[in-house]
């Protein structure tokens, strides 16, 4: 810094004043407390502008003693660069700030709010799936999937049903326009990642298949167009009818609760020989009869039975040496059953008050 040491003009004195009072330590103070962009560019204007007091000493400089001209311009120079490098700094930090308040301004919440309410939680459907697949793996099966577009062969004709079985019309499916007509259609059941399974897989097997599954149903409280099933395969030696009996029952009373059991009664797959429905108590009235179980206490969830040795025929398992059981229910009526959901079509229906207490 240049001192005013070596000035003697009353001139030189008063103009070294005047440096120090117009671009001195107020100045700066001026600069490092301006709040704003805006406030930062009129200060900037008035200290070192056109019309500023700097400009006015800029043109007095020529009236100075030429000696004294050197020192004070040099004073007048270094206290200029000094503001506008204070200047300059200030601009960078008020910059920052404001483009973090833009920022945060500007930021969007993509997340659906309801003030004071959960945020989203998994479908019911979604979560019952994956209470029965934990209830399964408990009892020691693993879990498989299949693809939802089938082919006739998987979904039908390697579970013996051939091409104009009367059977067929326990599903009404709908095809797809790919290939030959009616060889590609929506799986009507999960039974077809059964064939998977038992074509990739030697057994042993012991799984459980859950997934959507299509077919041509008008919806009505209690049948979806658009549903979803769980299946279950049990291949090995010695398998027997009690087993798959005796599967169902733990099954049931570990997934519904002790006081809710399990029956069979006789009933046609053409896939299961012998075949039966497999009903459990009725969660409702637990037994006692109500209107939803038409007062039998009892409520139908699935179909059941001992792989017909026709299906391992065509998949290429010795019928000879291995037996098996499979089983196969909906899992939109298991949630159903267990929420006590009087109409299954709200499962379907993204209304937020329904998904909510689910
Ligand atoms: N797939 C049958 C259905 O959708 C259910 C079932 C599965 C029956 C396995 C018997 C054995 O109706």
């Amino acid at each position: 810094m240049i001192e005013a040491a070596g000035l003697d003009s009353k001139d030189g004195l008063a103009y070294d004043q005047a440096v120090r009072e117009a671009l001195g330590e107020k100045a700066e103070q001026e600069v490092s407390s301006c709040e704003t962009l805006e406030a930062l560019r009129q200060l900037e204007g008035a200290l070192l502008g056109k019309r500023s007091r700097l400009a006015q000493l800029h043109q007095q400089l020529g009236s100075l003693d030429p000696s004294e001209r050197k020192v004070l311009g040099r004073l007048l120079n270094e206290r200029k660069a000094r503001l506008k490098s204070l200047i300059d700094t200030r601009r960078a930090e008020l910059d920052r700030a404001d483009e973090q308040a833009r920022l945060a301004a500007e930021r969007m919440d993509l997340t659906e709010v309801i003030a004071g309410r959960r945020r989203g939680t998994l479908h019911l459907v979604s979560r019952t799936q994956s209470e029965l697949e934990d209830t399964f793996v408990g009892m020691g099966f693993t879990v498989a999937e299949g693809p939802e577009v089938e082919t006739d062969w998987n979904n039908f004709e390697a579970l013996n049903i051939p091409p104009d079985h009367p059977a067929r019309g326990m599903w009404d499916t709908f095809y797809l326009d790919v290939g030959k007509p009616e060889s590609v259609l929506m799986r009507t059941h999960t039974s077809p990642v059964q064939v998977r399974l038992m074509q990739s897989h030697q057994p042993p097997i012991y799984s459980v298949m859950p997934g959507r599954c299509y077919r041509r149903d008008t919806p009505d409280a209690r049948h979806l167009s658009i549903f979803h099933q769980i299946e279950g395969l049990v291949v090995d030696t010695g398998i027997s009818f009690s087993d798959l009996a005796g599967t169902i029952e733990a099954f049931t009373t570990t997934y519904f609760g002790p006081s809710i059991h399990s029956r069979l009664r006789p009933a046609y797959f053409p896939f299961t020989e012998p075949s039966a429905e497999f009903e459990i108590t009725c969660t409702i009235c637990e037994g006692q009869g109500c209107r939803t179980c038409s007062q039998t206490g009892w409520i139908e969830l699935g179909g059941c039975g001992m792989v017909d040795p026709e299906v391992f025929a065509s998949v290429g398992i010795d019928s000879e040496i291995w037996t098996g059981f499979a089983f196969g229910f909906g899992i939109d009526r298991c949630a159903q059953m267990r929420q006590g959901i009087a109409d299954l079509r709200i499962l379907m229906e993204n209304d937020i008050r329904f998904l909510e207490q689910a």
